[in-house]
């Protein structure tokens, strides 16, 4: 499989050393990627050798199967307007906001396009990836989420519900980032280190969500319940969170964030 990446910014620079990192005995990949400036492509490629640095975006779509556009939303349709795609090409869009109408109203020569949404994590493959597809077909869905799946985890929505899944997931990542630094800030005058808070509140957070991702039965308040002993510490921890406004907090804030 031919991947291009035409942007090498934070986001297409984090895919491409993730594609680059897949071992796969099924399916050999090759990552070829280009940037409308050259500085970053150089220490990309320093970090990551196996990958393809190409001179320009047209020379990096050539023969290109998937062509992950990772450029800024307002520089997409003037990047689409210099692309020349065929029809058997598929076109993943990164930008946030682009919706299916706009990328098929700019582009030329395929009809065939996911939007994807990643967020931050991408850097570390623990990225949650929110893909929709248009015009693809069943078994090109199934490759996509295998593809991102070895960037993180991944899920396939209706273009309808990507701006809810954005903000649970990559907005959701900056909310999650709040309570890690509200509960050093506790730590930290409670007498622990910043360092030590920081790995006590980030590992707690990491079990929160291995627990939940990794058992589909359970839910979190089945987990809350196990660990609030009657009478207990954490109970009155948790109905304190929620005298606060902890709860109607985060709802608004998700809602806040479409
Ligand atoms: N970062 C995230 O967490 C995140 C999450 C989800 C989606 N996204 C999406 O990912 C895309 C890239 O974001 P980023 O975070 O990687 O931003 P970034 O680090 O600032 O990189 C921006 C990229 O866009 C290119 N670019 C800007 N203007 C251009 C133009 N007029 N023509 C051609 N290329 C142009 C830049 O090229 P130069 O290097 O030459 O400036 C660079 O490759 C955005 O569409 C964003 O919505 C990002």
């Amino acid at each position: 499989m031919k991947i291009a990446i035409i942007g090498a910014g934070n986001m297409g620079s984090a895919i491409a050393k993730g594609l680059a990192k897949i071992e796969s005995d099924k399916e050999t990949f090759n990552i070829c990627i280009a940037n409308r400036s050259k500085g970053k492509l150089e220490k990309l490629k320093d970090e990551s050798p196996t990958l393809s640095i190409a001179n320009s975006f047209n020379e990096a779509i050539e023969k290109a199967n998937l062509i992950i556009l990772a450029v800024k939303p307002w520089a997409m349709k003037e990047t689409l307007a210099n692309l020349k795609f065929t029809a058997d090409q598929t076109v993943a869009s990164v930008a946030a906001g682009i919706t299916f109408e706009q990328l098929a109203e700019w582009t030329t020569g395929t009809e065939r396009f996911y939007r994807i949404i990643p967020n931050t994590a991408i850097s570390h493959q623990a990225s949650m990836n929110i893909i929709a597809s248009h015009n693809t077909s069943a078994s090109d869905d199934t490759k996509m989420l295998e593809l991102f799946n070895h960037l993180g985890t991944s899920i396939l929505l209706p273009e309808s519900k990507m701006a809810a899944a954005t903000a649970l997931a990559s907005c959701g990542i900056a909310f999650l980032f709040k309570y890690i630094q509200a509960s050093m800030q506790a730590g930290v005058e409670l007498g622990l280190t910043p360092t030590e808070a920081k790995l006590l509140a980030s590992q707690a957070a990491i079990g929160a969500g291995t627990i939940l991702s990794k058992d589909v039965s359970t839910h979190p308040s089945t987990e809350i319940d196990k660990v609030t002993t009657p009478g207990g510490i954490t109970i009155k921890g948790v109905n304190e969170l929620d005298k606060q406004g902890f709860t109607t907090a985060i709802i608004e804030a998700i809602k806040k964030s479409i």
